[in-house]
């Protein structure tokens, strides 16, 4: 649970189009804003089904069933942060539905994040966010992150966050 009713649950086969469709909604809302949005239109549909048959992809929902949001929880991020110990969890496609926007769900998701990092026993949780998308850099220091990095990965321009957990 994520509170106020939202749910969150690990993504299936049979979530791959809302996962889809979720990840298109925030890039058509991002385009419309002018907001520099990282994700390929359309999100390539065999990275999104790697996500769900590692398990690390998932469906948020609102009390009464309807897509709400989505995030993805790996476990190693070779590309963004190169070989680490197995200290942290790194956030990926977090998005909110337009519809439920607003209200503080990412916040909430991420705080659901942050469970998940504690409960494998891990310190970190690790976010790559575009370098130009300062308003998100905002939202990510609001729920607890500092900027640790900057790298270029495919062209694009990233920094990195990272939120230490406190210990249990
Ligand atoms: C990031 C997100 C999950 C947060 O959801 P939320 O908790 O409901 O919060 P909001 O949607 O109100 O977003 C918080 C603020 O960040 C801004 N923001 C969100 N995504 C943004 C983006 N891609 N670029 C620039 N600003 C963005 C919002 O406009 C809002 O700013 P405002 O309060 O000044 O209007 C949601 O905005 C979203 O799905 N964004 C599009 C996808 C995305 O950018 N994901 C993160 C990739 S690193």
């Amino acid at each position: 649970m994520l509170g106020a009713g939202f749910r969150i649950r690990a993504a299936t086969t049979a979530d791959l189009s809302e996962v889809l469709e979720t990840l298109a909604e925030a890039s058509r809302w991002e385009v419309a804003r002018g907001f520099p949005h990282p994700w390929p239109v359309p999100f390539p549909e065999d990275r999104v089904q790697l996500g769900l048959d590692r398990g690390e992809a998932y469906c948020v929902s609102d009390p009464a069933g309807r897509p709400a949001g989505t995030v993805t929880l790996q476990w190693e991020d070779l590309p963004f942060w190169g070989p680490r110990p197995a200290d942290a969890g790194y956030v990926h496609r977090l998005a909110v539905r337009r519809a439920f926007a607003g209200h503080g769900l990412g916040s909430r998701i991420l705080t659901w994040a942050d469970g998940e990092v504690r409960a494998r026993h891990r310190a970190f949780v690790r976010l790559d966010c575009l370098t130009s998308a300062t308003r998100l850099h905002e939202f990510y220091r609001s729920n607890g992150f500092r900027r640790v990095g900057e790298v270029a990965v495919g062209g694009l321009d990233c920094t990195l966050f990272e939120k230490r957990l406190a210990p249990p």
